[in-house]
């Protein structure tokens, strides 16, 4: 990656602890648009993709406190968090003691704060820049996926693959706050956080974020 993306990372983000998991730091900015409108001219694309990674979403929020409730899904086990953003699933997951994790995204933004944020908390993440929704299962133990279901076309490839990951006996965690494209009924409730977020990106600075997992079909 481009050392120049990295120094982007770093000059638009200030590294401080994730609300409600304060073990946690991040490198995060304050406000989504200004930042959009610096990755719009820094790629020189009006179309580029929004921030997504300078932001804690609440559905990685949830699976954080998650992990730190229940340590034992993912101690000495191997984690994929997909559509990482910043790692946070990820970086949760190796404090809890998962012996290998991995953060995939598309976006190449992310893929250099998951690496930057993994460095900033000591642990180390493997970065996956792609989408993987078209192959196999990642060779790992547990998947989460955190805050996928915001938009139509992601959430129609997530579930089926989260689904043929669980039949190849991965366990599959997933943390969201009631999106609109959430599959209910296909996911079983584990715990529901109440999780400090920003208005910046939603309508309340506090959500209900819920862990869930997949219910047998
Ligand atoms: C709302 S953010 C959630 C980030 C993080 N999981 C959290 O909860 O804080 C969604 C992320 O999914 C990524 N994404 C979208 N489509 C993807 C795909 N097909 N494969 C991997 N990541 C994807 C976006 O780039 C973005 O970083």
């Amino acid at each position: 990656m481009a050392a120049s993306t990295r120094a982007f990372v770093l000059r638009q983000t200030r590294l401080r602890p994730v609300p409600g998991l304060e073990e946690i730091r991040l490198h995060l900015a304050d406000e989504v648009l200004p930042l959009w409108h610096a990755v719009q001219l820094e790629t020189d694309d009006l179309d580029a993709a929004l921030p997504y990674w300078a932001f804690a979403w609440a559905g990685g929020l949830a699976i954080g406190r998650y992990l730190r409730d229940h340590p034992e899904v993912v101690a000495g086990r191997r984690v994929f968090d997909v559509a990482s953003g910043s790692g946070l699933c990820a970086i949760a997951a190796l404090h809890a003691g998962a012996s290998e994790a991995t953060g995939a995204d598309i976006d190449a933004f992310a893929a250099v704060a998951i690496a930057a944020n993994g460095r900033a908390n000591g642990v180390r993440v493997s970065v996956v820049r792609r989408d993987v929704l078209g192959d196999d299962p990642p060779d790992a133990d547990v998947i989460l996926a955190g805050d996928c279901w915001y938009d139509a076309g992601l959430a129609e490839r997530v579930l089926p693959w989260l689904r043929r990951a669980r039949d190849r006996g991965i366990e599959v965690l997933v943390g969201d706050p009631g999106r609109r494209y959430l599959p209910s009924e296909a996911l079983a409730e584990l715990a529901t956080y109440d999780v400090r977020t920003t208005t910046e990106l939603e309508d309340q600075d506090r959500k209900q974020g819920r862990v869930f997992g997949l219910r047998p079909r």
